[in-house]
């Protein structure tokens, strides 16, 4: 059972989150809720302590423990927090990272995931302001229960209404049960580019800015993981909470990765590792003489060397492919020794490197499945989804 933080917002629907609070509650969870000033106008704090047993707090300086702080308290305790109804304004504000009421400063306080259930006139719903926000609201993992078509409280007809309560309380459900799939468990994730020296100033590399790295280390933490991430020299920063490894060369991603494999329940390669090096690097810088050839040498395979030393643990291999993918996938899951692999087409206009959205196909011994184009962090979440079905089907 878990603790439900539960905003609620000034909507008309504002009523209807109190049968939502009841509805949390029969599921066994604790609810909390938080009220913006606008709310307070529909619905009343004495409502919903009545429902939930707990205080109902509106204004940021309103302290039920003298001595902490409620809003980072409420963030702290939470394990999801819920806006339902979500104005207009407050998807606006949410997404700007508005702290400037209790409301606000609770869910920016939050690791928890967020379910959002917004509520509001039909043309604000369509306006580019709330479209744009409610896309940075899924772009960071957000799980948006969409309104339904029909009256409005204005009078107008049209995608407004609040969803059904028993919608809400579904996906809040289905978020609790998604981000406690790896609970506890070690998520070992390669990420970045690796830059091999051609002499003291100049190295060979590659465009991976480290986006989809990153993104696969929030889903593992998300998800409830342990989370090591092993990076190249990526311009993405990594997301606190993870064990950050840094280096440079391909030798040295496998030597950081192999120390930090044992144990590890999954480990992903997401890497753009180079597969090779110049054979000898020039000592100093080089000064510019003529037209030279470089010899290269062969880089270690770090996601392969990683599957062979932790056959206990789930592996996943990245192929970005340009051109027909799957066959060339499946040669990797082969070849690389790896459970499966996550398909993604470079070449795609708005895919790929240094992309923010992707789309993967994963690719495992007998199947393989698309998950159509999205934010790399909900590709990342359904990433890790998919392996852990793997894992416990076998
Ligand atoms: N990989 C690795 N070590 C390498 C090369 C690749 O761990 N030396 C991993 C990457 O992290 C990724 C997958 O292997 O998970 C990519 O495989 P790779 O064979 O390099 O394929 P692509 O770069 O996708 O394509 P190509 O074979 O055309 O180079």
């Amino acid at each position: 059972m878990a603790n439900v933080l539960l905003g609620v917002t000034g909507s008309v629907a504002a009523y209807r989150a109190a049968d939502l609070a009841r509805d949390l509650m029969r599921e066994g969870h604790a609810v909390r809720v938080l009220l913006t000033r606008s709310a307070a106008q529909f619905v009343t704090p004495s409502l919903f302590e009545a429902l939930t047993g707990q205080p109902c707090l509106v204004d940021t300086f309103e302290e039920p423990e003298p001595g902490r702080m409620a809003h980072i308290d409420w963030a702290r305790w939470a394990d999801v927090a819920v806006l339902a109804p979500a104005t207009a304004d407050s998807i606006v504000r949410l997404a700007q990272g508005r702290a400037e009421d209790m409301l606000g400063s609770s869910l920016l306080a939050s690791t928890a995931p967020w379910v959002v259930a917004p509520a509001m006139n039909p043309q604000m719903y369509a306006s580019d302001a709330v479209r744009e926000a409610m896309s940075k609201l899924r772009a960071r993992a957000a799980a948006i229960v969409e309104p339904t078509e029909g009256d409005v409280a204005c009078g107008e007809n049209g995608q407004g209404k609040l969803a059904s309560i028993g919608a809400i309380a579904e996906t809040v459900e289905s978020v609790l049960v998604r981000c406690r799939l790896w609970e506890g468990c070690k998520v070992l994730v390669t990420s970045g580019p690796t830059r091999e020296p051609l002499d003291s100033v100049r190295y060979l590399s590659n465009r991976s800015s480290g986006k989809m790295g990153s993104a696969v280390a929030r889903a593992g933490l998300l998800m409830g993981a342990y989370v090591t991430v092993v990076a190249g020299p990526q311009s993405e920063p990594l997301p606190l909470g993870v064990k950050e490894v840094r280096v440079e060369t391909a030798q040295q991603m496998l030597d950081a990765a192999l120390a930090e494999a044992p144990g590890s329940h999954l480990i992903i390669g997401v890497a753009a590792v180079a597969d090779h090096r110049p054979a000898v690097v020039f000592d100093g810088k080089r000064k510019r003489d003529g037209a030279y050839s470089l010899e290269l040498e062969e880089n270690p395979d770090v996601i392969a060397a990683l599957a062979a030393a932790e056959p206990q643990a789930l592996t996943v291999a990245f192929a970005a492919e340009v051109g027909e993918g799957t066959k060339e996938a499946r040669r990797k899951l082969e070849s690389k020794g790896v459970d499966a692999v996550a398909l993604n087409y470079v070449a795609a206009i708005g895919q790929g490197m240094d992309a923010d959205r992707n789309a993967l196909t994963w690719v495992t011994d007998g199947s393989e499945e698309g998950s159509g184009p999205m934010s790399k962090l909900a590709c990342a979440l359904w990433l890790l989804e998919k392996a852990f079905n793997i894992r416990n089907t076998g």
